[in-house]
């Protein structure tokens, strides 16, 4: 356990400029509860207490006045086999994108699709990542975490986290649960988990005759989905971002079926209750924004969801919602469609800030 003033803007994928007053780095489950005892003895001098993960969802101010709890326990325990399934308990420090390749590797399948997601594994349950068809809660069984303001350990089950679209009690409740490990129910059966989403079948089917199998296997989809993802998305280590900026809004089906008769290419998903789910990279796309924003932050070439920072460890948070409010407003202009961000907004006090901030 360490504490010290530190520079977290390479602590964060979009490299923005921050510095925050005190980390405290977490490698197993005892030293939180030491720690927590011995912060709830000095409530006279304490800061606010923060939790950063990978850091690939944040948006971090230049001044964070937190003590910054960094979950960094490793590990991935096999906790049960059958002929049909493994179950694996993952520690929330354990590197995303490895722990899928690693699952892969084994014969363990249901997280390929969810393949270079950046970040670490205690963070996927906040926002239930996804990608390609599915969800993180379509295979996850638990969540161990720790309740902040009670000081106390819980097993989470899936209900219990109340998973939706990029959402979660987690994401509900900021700074109040720190997530230590994640359970996971994998399949040893591949022919279930083949994907059928878009372009990915098409490219997952090339891997698997390149490598002369006549059906394709998990390894085949994880191979398409990164080649798919290495294509579209900019690595964040080259050009830093935090992924899809925006959420894809969800209209009224009468809204959206009023928008087609001007804009008969607009792209949208049907979604239960007469509501459709709008690719917010095609509006703004067509607001004229692929490449464009508010210098140094400007969507990506390739897919105008992601933000990308062109003078790294320099632009601030005030430079992302300059450049956020340029975007949203083009695109309600043209659309009337109102844009949510999709990454955290982090407040000097380490407090979670909403999208009035920057309206
Ligand atoms: N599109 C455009 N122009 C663009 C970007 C997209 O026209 O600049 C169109 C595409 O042609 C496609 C549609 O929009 O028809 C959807 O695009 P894509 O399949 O790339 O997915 P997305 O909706 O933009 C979502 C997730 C991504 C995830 C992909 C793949 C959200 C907010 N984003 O993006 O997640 O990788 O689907 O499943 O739901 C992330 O959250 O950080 C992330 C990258």
């Amino acid at each position: 356990m360490s504490s010290q003033l530190v520079d977290l803007s390479h602590g964060n994928t979009m490299a923005l400029a921050c510095v925050a007053d005190s980390v405290v780095t977490l490698t197993n489950e005892a030293q939180l509860d030491v720690f927590m005892t011995s912060y709830s003895e000095n409530t006279e001098h304490n800061l606010p207490l923060f939790v950063l993960s990978g850091g690939s969802n944040v948006l971090l101010p230049a001044a964070l006045e937190a003590i910054v709890l960094q979950p960094q326990m490793r590990g991935i325990t096999l906790m049960a086999q059958t002929d049909k399934y493994v179950d694996i308990e993952v520690m929330a420090g354990e590197n995303w994108h490895d722990l899928v390749v690693h699952t892969v590797s084994q014969g363990w399948y249901g997280l390929e699709n969810l393949a270079l997601i950046p970040g670490l594994t205690g963070a996927a349950p906040v926002q239930n990542i996804g990608a390609y068809g599915v969800q993180l809660e379509d295979c996850l069984q638990y969540v161990r975490a720790y309740h902040l303001p009670t000081r106390t350990w819980h097993h989470l089950t899936r209900v219990d986290c109340e998973f939706g679209y990029r959402d979660s009690i987690f994401k509900q409740s900021p700074n109040t649960w720190l997530i230590s490990c994640v359970g996971f129910r994998l399949h040893t059966d591949a022919k279930k988990i083949l994907a059928s989403y878009g372009d990915v079948r098409a490219v997952t089917e090339r891997y698997a005759e390149q490598q002369g199998r006549l059906q394709a296997e998990p390894a085949d989809v994880m191979q398409a989905i990164i080649d798919i993802r290495q294509q579209k998305l900019p690595d964040p280590k080259q050009l830093p971002n935090c992924g899809s900026f925006f959420q894809n809004p969800i209209i009224p089906q009468e809204q959206f079926t009023a928008l087609q008769t001007t804009y008969p290419a607009i792209v949208g998903y049907s979604m239960p209750d007469a509501m459709v789910k709008v690719a917010a990279g095609w509006l703004i796309e067509q607001a004229g924004l692929k490449g464009g924003g508010i210098a140094p932050i400007v969507t990506h070439q390739q897919q105008a969801l992601v933000l990308t920072n062109h003078t790294p460890y320099q632009a601030t948070q005030d430079d992302v919602a300059t450049a956020q409010r340029y975007i949203s407003n083009a695109v309600y202009e043209k659309f009337a469609i109102q844009l949510s961000r999709e990454p955290v907004w982090v407040n000097a006090d380490g407090s979670i800030g909403y999208d009035e901030h920057v309206a």
